[in-house]
């Protein structure tokens, strides 16, 4: 499973990269503004050149021709950059023809199976199930990873499932287990996968029983 940071802070995606262990990057116009951005291609153009797995960087555009001449200006940032188009009927047309272009593509605000269908005719390399924002509204996330990871297994489609809008670990697990390609956290999420009490207490056992061996040994 690959592991992408949910996040458009330069300093966030350092410390989740330096663990050694990120994947890629996502990014939306919300994260974007939550941090201020006011260059928008200089942004992504260093968060690409932090991370070597993919950015996805979104367009704001929704009419066809706009989001190609978007799209395709931001895929010339950066060799490991996807262009993000939201799930409505221009952005899967505008799908299909940077996939025939060869310009990798996130599918964002996927709310339903049958939208993650038309994404994959399309030819999306990810699909963006929100999971989260689902459940939000007394909705169950998890279903949906687990309705498009049936359809696609039974065409086989090579659109990635890149589970979304992930608030805890508990998200996280259970996407692995019903197979997403690709989970996007908060750093927040990353920090808490690694957490467990008894880990803390037993390695403060661990190391107070080695100060008493030495202090014993002297
Ligand atoms: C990532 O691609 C999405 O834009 C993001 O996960 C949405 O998360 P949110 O529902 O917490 O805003």
């Amino acid at each position: 499973m690959k592991f992408f940071i949910d996040t458009a802070d330069l300093d966030e995606i350092m410390e989740a990269n330096d663990l050694g262990v990120l994947d890629g990057v996502t990014t939306n116009p919300s994260l974007c503004a939550k941090i201020g951005v006011s260059d928008f291609e200089g942004h992504i153009a260093k968060i690409c050149g932090i991370v070597e797995g993919d950015v996805s960087a979104e367009v704001i555009s929704t009419e066809y021709d706009e989001i190609i001449e978007e799209g395709r200006n931001i895929a010339s940032i950066a060799d490991n950059v996807v262009v993000k188009v939201p799930l409505i009927k221009d952005g899967i047309k505008a799908i299909k023809t940077f996939s025939e272009e060869g310009i990798k593509t996130n599918c964002t605000l996927c709310f339903s199976a049958s939208q993650a269908l038309i994404a994959a005719k399309a030819g999306a390399t990810y699909i963006s199930p929100f999971i989260g924002r689902l459940d939000d509204i007394s909705s169950e996330g998890m279903d949906l990873i687990a309705d498009i990871r049936l359809v696609y297994d039974n065409y086989g489609f090579d659109t990635e499932i890149l589970a979304a809008s992930i608030r805890h670990p508990m998200h996280l697990l259970e996407s692995a287990r019903l197979g997403a390609d690709v989970a996007t956290m908060p750093l927040k999420v990353i920090d808490q996968l690694l957490k467990h009490p008894l880990t803390d207490i037993g390695l403060e056992k661990f190391l107070a029983d080695w100060d008493e061996l030495q202090k014993s040994l002297k």
